[in-house]
């Protein structure tokens, strides 16, 4: 900033100090309304602060455990993390590769997962690990179908 314009505003608020009111911007500002209910300006900004960057979902401390997990629902896709038996976190989105059932609910200790819909299992490590009368749904390549695990890191914990 250039110092003359620095002293202008210094001065400035100097005076406002003295007269004892404060005009913050000098001018009023004004926003359409639908800024605050738009769901399209939601949704971009849904998409630009949570999906577009990393976020910090829990302390470590959340996970304390081999098996420990929980969920996350803030961000607009399903989030189920867990840390596995060798202790490595881990996150997944939190719906069933079936028909998209979540496949967990809130938080605690499991080293499985099983659907509530048609008790498909996973594993804590995302793998599917069993599909109740399989026989009668016809072949699967269970290899093809564990949690689709996302990008995730554990720092300092
Ligand atoms: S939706 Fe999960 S087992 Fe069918």
């Amino acid at each position: 900033m250039k110092r003359d314009v620095e002293l202008s505003i210094l001065k400035e608020l100097m005076r406002q100090l003295d007269e004892k009111r404060n005009v913050d911007a000098g001018v009023m500002y004004r926003n359409p309304t639908d800024v605050y209910t738009s769901r399209e300006i939601a949704e971009r900004e849904r998409q630009t602060f949570f999906r577009d960057h990393p976020q910090l979902i829990a302390l470590s401390g959340s996970l304390p455990n081999p098996g420990s997990y929980m969920t996350v629902d803030d961000f607009g896709v399903p989030v189920l993390a867990t840390r596995d038996e060798s202790g490595l976190f881990r996150a997944f989105v939190n719906a069933c590769r079936h028909r998209g059932s979540r496949v967990a609910e809130s938080k605690g200790d499991s080293g499985h997962f099983v659907c509530p819909f048609h008790n498909w299992v996973y594993t804590n490590q995302g793998e599917l690990a069993a599909i109740p009368l399989e026989r009668q749904v016809g072949p699967i390549d269970k290899d093809c179908r564990g949690l689709i695990e996302l990008p995730a890191l554990e720092q300092g914990g």
